[in-house]
This record gives structure tokens, sequence and C-alpha cells, in this order.
């Protein structure tokens, strides 16, 4: 620790920071670190840090707390600190504290997803490193998927040799993969042991496994062939439970497993495992049958119990999904409850422990802000939901409860490519995460997290980490004004600085700067955008909010809205509509409440003012398609998954009849209309230019 220390203060203030053993002794001018078993009742993890004038004394029970102690020195230095650099002109003063801190829980964990896509030794040594800042402990590596194996295992080569290659992501439809050595997670847990890191490693089965079944097909109920996952989701073929050759196999690659990571405990993930191969399977209702038990999911069960004895055996606990409740949960297991709290709650009322990580509060692949975030699976989950998780449930008993061992964040990556991406959705969520983990449940304040948090952006720019910056709040979004109009935007923070454009350039330092006090007036339609800058220049994505001035006697187009049921787009001329009227932007408003089973025809004219290209882009599920003239230019037939069809049309000024019809077959419809064009970035299609004569 001490030498960790060192190195850091060495490196980023360039002074010449030495270790010196001297138990006993009194120093000054000093920073020590010292073990002391007088503070047993702080525990491993507690620590005292008193700064005076003479020295920094930092003191716990065990090496553990030595470490947090530093972590919190750090946060009292100045952000450069965290420079990878020496910072130049930095006073390095630190105020003179008392502080005595210990962690309320001891699982304080955060998960990385390498099976979506591959992320390096490197960057996950830095993930390890943001972690432990924020005095995080546990590391969840969720190193098997469907869509890729990433973890050498000597035993079975085609594991990586072909398990770690994806043909294509869903994100982008390129190729991906990666795998780590046995001497690189050697690497990586020295790095984390380091850094007072637990790595949980996890071994996905039976589902969760298209990677290792695409290596080794005779481990499944068919006998494949199989490709590693290129779609995400949940996948039917899984690892044959009638099959001894499955056992031998996944103890087989847990042995590796188990000599490569000294933590107590493995991850078998056991989540979302469909059944109907093991239904269509000799072997498995065989095994059903000759184990007595009573269907698929007591099928589950047998298997997960079978691997837990595996481990004990080994002297290691399982931690499995809730799902390994089904059909009876193994006498040791431990249990990360993500479905919500439900199964934590049975698990410990049962007298079994428990990780929180519930996809309402600890999902973090979900969206962090309602508008112009980058493409994320779906859910919102913004860092007050986080900061507001309290991991124990009210439904537990003080000594039920003792089984929460602590809360864990998730990091699922099918939407996620770079790291700097999964950096973005990491932060800021995770101090909210650390200090829900961390402090006691009656000190938590969201008010006063929300101006403690300010610092932290700084440190985190200083430490060459992505994070997002909270972007000016009240924009997003489209807004029809029909005069002049004061578009009030705020600071996401006091003092924060705000810039803005409404020519449609990016903000940039050179833009308006937002007096808060005065809203920033639109006189016509324009985009309006505006970011959040540090004083170090780290900046904000740009929100932003598409305003049209219209009028409402002369612009919008014509609607008619039919019922009905077709297996494609149909054509809609000569239908009967249920009813017609205007609307001066284009969605499925006028449906209103109906779910599927409509059809929509808008009509009228488009003005155009610039000659040139024009790319239109409807995102819909179900048939769409948009005309302009007699040129169809983008025609979506059928039904299908979420998805963006485009085409291209050179038009010269002038005002051009326009015809866009929609029809909803299944549920959950989406009409998207943008539009990009000469000097015109994509945006939905401006409602000023539409007109119904
Ligand atoms: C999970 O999110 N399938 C554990
Ligand atoms: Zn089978």
């Amino acid at each position: 620790v001490a030498e960790d220390l060192a190195a850091k203060l060495r490196q980023t203030t360039g002074f010449p920071v030495e270790v010196l053993k001297a138990a006993g002794k009194t120093y000054e001018n000093a920073i020590i670190l010292r073990t002391n078993s007088n503070l047993a009742r702080l525990g491993d993890e507690g620590y005292m840090l008193s700064v005076s004038k003479r020295a920094v004394m930092i003191e716990s029970p065990a090496p553990a707390g030595l470490f947090y102690g530093v972590q919190t020195f750090y946060q009292l230095l100045p952000p450069q600190v965290e420079a990878p650099g020496i910072a130049e002109g930095i006073r390095w003063s630190i105020p003179c504290v008392r502080i005595e801190d210990r962690p309320r829980f001891r699982w304080r964990g955060m998960h990385l997803d390498v099976g979506r896509h591959f992320f390096s030794k490197d960057e996950v040594k830095k993930y390890i490193d943001i972690l432990a800042l924020y005095k995080m402990n546990v590391f969840h590596w969720h190193l098997t998927e469907d869509q890729g194996w990433r973890i050498e295992i000597k035993k079975y080569p085609k594991l990586t040799e072909i398990g770690a290659w994806r043909r294509e992501t869903m994100f982008d439809g390129t190729p991906s993969g990666g795998f780590y050595t046995q001497e690189d997670v050697r690497e990586v847990v020295g790095y984390a042991t380091r850094h007072f890191i637990t790595i949980v490693p996890e071994i996905e089965m039976p589902g969760h496994s298209q990677a290792a079944l695409a290596s080794y097909p005779e481990l499944s109920c068919s006998g494949g062939p199989f490709k590693v996952g290129m779609e995400w989701g949940v996948i039917h073929d899984v690892f044959c439970a009638g099959n001894e050759k499955t056992f031998s196999f996944l103890e087989d690659v847990l042995s590796e497993v188990i000599d490569l990571f000294p933590g107590e405990f493995i991850h078998v993930g056991g989540d979302e495992v469909p059944k109907l191969r093991w239904q269509n399977c000799v072997k498995c209702q065989e095994r059903i049958k000759t184990e007595g038990l009573a269907d698929e999911k007591e099928l589950q069960s047998y298997f997960i119990k079978r691997v837990e004895k595996f481990l004990s055996s080994k002297g290691k606990r399982l931690v499995g999904w809730d799902e390994i409740l089904e059909g009876g949960i193994a006498p040791n297991a431990t249990v990360m409850s993500w479905r919500g709290v439900s199964g934590g709650i049975e698990a410990a009322k049962s007298g079994h422990d428990v990780v929180m990580t519930p996809t309402t509060h600890c999902y973090f692949d979900y969206y962090q802000g309602r508008f112009d975030e980058p493409r994320a699976i779906g859910g919102f989950l913004p860092i007050e939901k986080v900061y507001s998780y309290e991991p124990v449930p009210a439904e537990l008993t003080a000594t039920e409860a003792k089984h929460i061992l602590g809360a864990q964040g998730n990091v699922w990556t099918e939407y996620m490519d770079d790291f700097s991406h999964v950096e973005y959705m990491l932060l800021p969520r995770m101090l909210a995460l650390s200090e829900v983990v961390w402090s006691k449940k009656e000190l938590r304040n969201f008010q006063d997290f929300s101006v403690r948090i300010v610092p932290h952006y700084e440190r985190l720019a200083a430490g060459n980490i992505n994070f997002r910056l909270p972007p000016p709040e009240g924009l997003g979004g489209k807004k029809l004004i029909q005069a002049p109009t004061a578009i009030s935007i705020y600071p996401p923070f006091p003092q924060a600085e705000v810039r803005y454009t409404t020519d449609g350039t990016e903000p940039s330092r050179e833009s308006s700067l937002l007096n808060p006090a005065n809203p920033v007036e639109a006189a016509g339609s324009v985009i309006l955008k505006a970011r959040t800058i540090l004083p170090s220049g780290r900046m904000s994505r740009v929100a932003k909010t598409a305003i049209s001035l219209i009028d409402p006697e002369l612009n919008g187009l014509e609607y008619s809205y039919y019922e009905g049921s077709w297996p494609m787009l149909p054509d809609l001329t000569d239908l009967t509509p249920v009813k017609t009227g205007r609307v001066f932007d284009i969605s499925l408003e006028p449906a209103a409440s109906k779910k599927s089973g409509y059809a929509l025809l808008f009509k009228g004219y488009i003005q155009v003012d610039n000659p040139g290209e024009y790319k239109f882009t409807i995102t819909t599920k179900d048939g769409a398609s948009l005309s302009i003239g007699d040129n169809e230019v983008v025609r979506n037939n059928g039904v299908f998954a979420l998805g963006e069809v485009c085409g291209k049309i050179n038009l010269a000024a002038g005002k051009y009849p326009i015809r866009i019809s929609y029809f909803q077959k299944s549920e959950d419809g989406q009409l998207e209309i943008s539009c990009e064009g000469p000097g015109m970035e994509k945006q939905a299609l401006p409602p000023q230019w539409l007109f119904p004569k």
C-alpha cells in the first residue's frame, strides 16, 4: 500500500517520496501507515485518517483498511493526483481532518460483461483502478457468454480458438472477439489483489453457453452445429443435463478456473435457461427419470446442485443468478438477485447469502438520461435512483438481513463496443452505488451527495476517465412554437458553466455563455444546443431541442386513420378512414390508445429551400413508406424488429407532394421520420416544412 501510494505521489507531484520502514519512531512531514490492532472495532476494511500540520496518519487493524484510508487521502488532495503524469502548478495541500470510517457491506461489487464485447487486459485493469478509487471490493468478471468465451482453458483449446470469435454483433454488425490467456488472468488477479479487490469469475451454465457449444457441440442436446452467438437474447441451446460429458467438461473447466482465482466465490450463472431442448432430449429425460425429478426445473436444480457439490469439494462457494432458486436451491449456494428483490428475499429467509443487484437499481446498461444518450439496451436508471437503493429489504428480520452480503452494479455490454463507453455507463452512477454499499443508511442524503459529487467530475477528468458529465437540463426532443418563445435551460449543478448555440453548431468554449437567470430566446425554427463545460475543458454530451416555429393556419399535414389487420403495408388509397384530421408533427398520436391493427396516412406538401441531396430515414418495427412527388424514397414493407430504413432523393428548391403511410400489426408501435440534407444534420422531419396545401 505504501509503495503504491508513494509511486502515485511521485508520478503526479514530482516530489521524491520515499518509503521507509520505521516501526516505533516518530516522524514529521510524513504520511504514516500503521496497522493497529487496537482498532479492531473498525473491522479489516475500516480506518482512521488524521491530518495535522505535522503529518498524515492512516491506521487500521489490517492492510485493506490502510488501502481505503489512502483512497480517502487522495480524495482530499487536488484532483490532479489522478493525472497520469506530473501535474504542474498545483499547490498540493489537504485540509486537517480526523476521519473514522468503515464500510457497511462486505460485498461492494461491480460486474463487467466481456462476453458480448471483449475488453483488453489493460482495460480490465483500468476498470479495477476505477473500482478501487471508490472502495468497491468485488469485481464480477463475466467471462463466458453465448457471444464469446473469454478465458483460455488448456484442456479445451477450441473454447478460445472457436468460442472467442463472434462474426457480428447486433450493435454494428462487425466482427468482435478476443480472450485472456491464463497468463493474462494471473496478471489481472494479481493487479486486483493489490487493489484489495476480489475477482469473482463467472462461467455460465447451463444456459448462455452457445460459444462453448459452438466449440464443443457434443455437449448440447442436439449435437449442433452452432455458431458463436451473433444475436443477443435468450438462446435455446444449452448444455445437455443428461450427458455425463457435460459434467466432466465443466469440472475440468472449473478446476482450471479455481487454480487461477484465489477468491472464495465462483459464479456459475444459472440465469435464463430455456427448457425446450431438455424437454426434447432423450438423455435429459432419462436423467429426470433416474434422479426422480419432477420436471425440467428440477433438472436445472440438479445441474446446479451437482456443480455446487464439486465446488464445495474444492473449498469454493457457488454463487448464481436468482434462477438457481428454481426447482430447489443447492445447499450452500449464494444468490445474486437480479429479477427484482424477491429472489433475494426468498434466499435470505431460507438462510442463504445474497448479493442484491436488481435491474431496477443496479443495471448500468440502462439509460442514464431521457434524451440524447448513446444507444443503450433500454430501461432508465438515473443516478438518483441508484443512490436511493437500499440493499436490505424491509421484509427481512435482523437475522435474515445478515445474509445480505451487499450489492453490485452490472454492466452488460451488447451496446458498448469500446471501453470509454463502458466508463461512460459506469460513471458517475458507480459513485452513487459506492455510497449505498459503504455508508450508513442514515447518513445517505441525495441532496448532499449531488453537491459532493461535483468535484469528482474534475477528478475523473484528470484521470483520463470517461464519464457522464450531466448535460444542461430543460432540453430534449422537439418543440413546436407559434411565436418567438423564451426557452429555459438549467445548469445541471450550481455554478456549472453552460454554453449554447442556435445555429446548429456544437457548443464549445467559444459559444454563448448561459446566464441561468435569462431564458434563451428562440425567434424562429432553430436547433438549440447546450452543453456543460468543466474548468478543465471536459464537456458533457450535447443536449438539444429542435424548435419549430409554425403557423397553425398554414402548416401541418392531413392524416387519415384506418383500422384493420394487414400482413404487410397496405395500399391505403382506396380504403375508407375511420377518421381524418390535421397534425403538425409525424407521430402515432392520431391512433390514440389503439395498440395494433391500424394504419395511418399523412398527406400534404413539403417545402424545400436548399437544393441538394436529401436522405430520409424511417425508424419502425412494422411497415412504413415515404414518397415525395412520384418517387417512393423509403419503404419498409413488413413486420420486423425495430430498425431503420433510409433512402435518398435529389430535390431542387420548391414545394413537393409528400405522402407517408404506416401500419401497425404487432404491439409497441414506433414511427420516427428523420431527414438530413444540405447544411442540415439528421433531425426529425421539420414541422415548419410541412403544409397541407
Ligand atoms: C442477467 O441479467 N441475465 C443476469
Ligand atoms: Zn440433453
